[in-house]
């Protein structure tokens, strides 16, 4: 925390935000490997959530990396960087009442209840996208498991870099066995009882 700074009362507060959007802010946090699905379930929530009227926005890990967190590269320390700041900014949107929706591999436990801990309570929703390490290899979509194996790349989540699964997830969606359109419904009928819609 920076010294001598001061937090001044904002005139128009969360509520008046969530007013005028009408609905509230909420956070639908994804985890998971690389190529589980993650990007893909999250593009396909915020569409479904724009056509019902829902003021969203997705934040990225692999689209944030390019500006905000362009200089974090893929260490232990350099991911739980990552998870704060996109943390940090889900909550700046929440509080402007708008639906973020994030999508990083955010692999460590103890990152995303600290993410977890900065949101209101009931405005976070942690959504587990499962799937075998061997299949998200066999999908590679990427090319990026294939040059981890061949020593290419280091620090490659589910290779060389650990990634813990939640136990606690508010959604376990499993991309191996279902559809992405039944992820999908599981994700939205979750996020349409907490907006109340
Ligand atoms: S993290 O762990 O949450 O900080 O990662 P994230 O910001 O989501 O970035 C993951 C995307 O970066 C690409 N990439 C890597 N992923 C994992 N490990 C290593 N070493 C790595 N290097 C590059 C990859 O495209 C990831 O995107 P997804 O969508 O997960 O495949």
């Amino acid at each position: 925390m920076s010294t001598n700074i001061v937090w001044h009362a904002q005139k128009i507060a969360t509520k008046d935000h969530e007013m005028l959007n009408g609905h509230r802010g909420l956070c639908i946090w994804f985890t998971g490997l690389s190529g589980s699905g993650k990007s893909t379930l999250a593009n396909a929530v915020e569409q479904s959530l724009y056509q019902m009227g829902v003021h969203t926005y997705l934040l990225d890990g692999d689209n944030v990396r390019h500006g905000l967190n362009g200089d974090l590269g893929f260490s232990d320390e350099d991911r739980k960087e990552n998870v704060r700041r996109v943390a940090h900014v889900a909550n700046l949107f929440v509080d402007a009442g708008v639906v973020a929706i994030t999508a990083l591999i955010s692999p460590f436990h103890a990152d995303r209840e600290k993410a977890r801990k900065i949101f209101a309570p009931g405005s976070f929703i942690e959504v587990y996208v499962e799937c075998p390490l061997e299949e998200c290899a066999r999908r590679d979509p990427k090319g990026l498991y294939e040059k981890a194996k061949s020593g290419q790349i280091r620090d490659f989540t589910g290779i060389s870099s650990p990634y813990e699964p939640p136990g606690d997830a508010e959604v376990t969606v499993n991309t191996a066995t279902m559809s992405i359109e039944t992820c999908v419904q599981y994700i939205l009928n979750e996020v349409k009882t907490r907006l109340q819609i």
